[in-house]
């Protein structure tokens, strides 16, 4: 298949990229940047210029090719609620673009679409008081011709090159001299490797069946306790609980991420495609990768 991937050159969709081409497939990048056509181009991919802001740049490419995983994001939380709305809309005029082809049309999503406290599986719709809900609107394209699919991250998509939430809690409790968990930090997180969750993408594009979700998970949820532990035992800081009313002070925007108990299953994502995870889990990859603990490493900021 020809695939059009967006996001191609960042940390989960240059993994896409690596696995499509392992497997056969042709890809179609998006590069919003020289920097990143001659990227793709290094790897074998076609690069296509555009940007999501610009829908007209992406739509025409559609016609080129048999399917599209879309893997770009805006990350400035700073306008996160904005930025979901957008995915929302992008996602859409490609849906509608693709109408009536049979083609796949693959998002990214979040397995904290569904609300917190409970296991959160796939068939679960999201809810749409969520921000990133917008990101699953265009799922509805399945009863029009489209083969929509949604692929649902945990909020730690982990391995060499992370930059994400683990290395901002990293920053933060060297930062701070103390790695801090909530409460008793009974409150679980899950986790993938990335390179598990891009093989996911990949047999969702291929074969994944029209208008549903799948659950890129390996840990079902990490007590926040235990995460707190291992980044202070790879910094060498003490690890302390904080009351709940001290969160905010301490961690920032953070605070709500910290304190979420978001488990989350991938048991019907394993039975519906045959995936399961074979990568190393968040808990060796903290213990094992010094890059986790690197200060040149630019995390988000908190
Ligand atoms: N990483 C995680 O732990 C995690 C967890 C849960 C969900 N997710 C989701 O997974 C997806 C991929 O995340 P990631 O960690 O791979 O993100 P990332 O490393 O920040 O990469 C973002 C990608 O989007 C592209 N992009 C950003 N703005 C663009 C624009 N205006 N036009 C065209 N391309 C643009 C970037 O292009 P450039 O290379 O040119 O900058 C890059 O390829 C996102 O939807 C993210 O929200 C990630």
């Amino acid at each position: 298949m020809k695939i059009f991937v967006t996001g191609a050159t960042g940390f989960i969709g240059s993994s896409i990229v690596d696995e499509l081409l392992r497997r056969g497939h042709a890809v179609v990048g998006l590069a919003r940047s020289d920097a990143s056509a001659t990227k793709l181009q290094a790897k074998g991919a076609q690069a296509h210029r555009g940007s999501i802001y610009d829908a007209a740049s992406i739509v025409p490419v559609l016609n080129e090719v048999d399917g599209v995983i879309h893997a770009a994001f805006n990350h400035d939380f700073s306008t996160y609620a904005q930025n979901c709305l957008d995915d929302g809309v992008l996602l859409e005029r490609m849906a509608e673009s693709l109408r009536g082809s049979g083609k796949p049309l693959i998002a990214t999503s979040g397995t904290t679409v569904i609300a917190p406290g409970h296991l959160a599986t796939e068939d679960q719709p999201a809810d749409p008081a969520i921000p990133r809900s917008a990101s699953e609107r265009f799922l509805r394209f399945h009863e029009f011709g489209v083969r929509t699919g949604s692929v649902r991250l945990p909020p730690s998509v982990h391995g060499e090159g992370d930059t994400a939430f683990v290395p901002a809690a990293i920053a933060l409790a060297r930062r701070a001299g103390v790695s801090a968990y909530i409460g008793d930090g009974a409150n679980r997180w899950p986790a993938v490797h990335r390179d598990d969750a891009a093989r996911l993408f990949c047999d969702v594009v291929e074969r994944g069946e029209a208008g549903h979700c799948f659950n890129a998970v390996q840990d079902e949820g990490i007590p926040f306790r235990v995460l707190a532990e291992a980044i202070g035992k790879g910094l060498g800081v003490p690890v302390r609980s904080l009351a709940p009313e001290k969160a905010a002070e301490h961690f920032g925007w953070f605070a709500r991420f910290a304190a979420a108990d978001v488990p989350a299953s991938s048991r019907l994502t394993r039975e519906r495609l045959s995936w399961s995870p074979r990568e190393n889990t968040l808990l060796f990859d903290l213990d094992s990768l010094p890059s986790y603990f690197d200060l040149s490493v630019k995390a988000l900021s908190i």
